[in-house]
């Protein structure tokens, strides 16, 4: 960890990994995955297409693995990779059914140009970046799908504050141990994020929102409740395609 001159200890996902997926502890990352599976799952038919390689980035504990086993797809073709060995252990399982589990950057992953059909991030906001939308654009197919999500900017304006038009760039975690700590979190408006994907060469297809409403596990964590409603967006999806 690195102490910074504002007081924020910038911290990685390797701080993170063993309590992330703890609902009661980080409620706000319970429900976000929620949120992005809810996504995921509408574009569950595009992102089935007969033979194709599809490679999950900062993936954790795979949601794509959870999506493609719970409709008897086999995860032969599945390659999952996170830059965090220890957040890449929550999908230690889907190797004994067949997925490839590899540690590595999104922004400069070890696949071959024109290699793979699609290409998945959940949640991909710690590496929302021009070097990740270059570097998936690189490894697909021409033809090839980017299914990406993120927290909804409408949420990190409600919760983060204003930002004067900047771009979300942090996350604070609060750790077992009572230390506060900071991961990167690229959270942009619609628009700017669109211009980012275009000018990448991409073709966006859809975005879709998963709003507070289609939520329905409960424990909504307090960072959500909206004095505004529940059809407030907390997970904004996009669905490009490599003409
Ligand atoms: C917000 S978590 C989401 C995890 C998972 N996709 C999910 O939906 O539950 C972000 C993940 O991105 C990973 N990550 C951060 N920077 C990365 C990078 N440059 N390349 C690949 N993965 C990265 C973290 O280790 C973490 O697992």
């Amino acid at each position: 960890m690195i102490e910074t001159t504002m007081k924020k200890v910038l911290g990685t996902y390797e701080d993170l990994a063993s309590e992330y997926y703890d609902p009661i502890r980080h409620p706000t990352c319970a429900n976000f995955r929620e949120g992005s599976k809810y996504i995921l799952r509408k574009s569950f038919e595009k992102l089935l297409s007969k033979d194709c390689w599809l490679c999950e980035v900062g993936a954790g504990k795979s949601l794509i693995a959870e999506l493609l086993v719970k409709d008897n797809v086999a995860l032969d073709r599945l390659i999952i990779t996170d830059l965090s060995a220890s957040m890449l252990t929550h999908s230690k399982q889907w190797s004994n059914v067949g997925a490839y589990i590899l540690t590595a950057d999104a922004t400069n992953l070890p696949f071959a140009s024109r290699s793979l059909e699609i290409v998945v991030s959940s949640l991909g906001d710690p590496y929302n970046t021009h070097a990740l939308w270059k570097e998936i654009f690189r490894v697909l197919k021409p033809g090839g799908m980017f299914f990406f999500t993120t927290p909804s900017y409408e949420w990190a304006v409600s919760f983060r504050g204003t930002n004067s038009g900047e771009p979300f760039m942090l996350a604070e975690f609060e750790l077992l141990d009572a230390k506060h700590i900071w991961v990167p979190s690229w959270i942009y408006s619609t628009d700017e994020q669109l211009e980012i994907i275009e000018n990448e060469g991409f073709l966006v297809q859809e975005v879709v929102n998963a709003l507070i409403c289609d939520l329905k596990n409960g424990n909504l964590s307090p960072k959500l409740l909206s004095k505004d409603g529940s059809d407030k967006s907390i997970v904004t999806g996009y669905v490009s395609a490599k003409a």
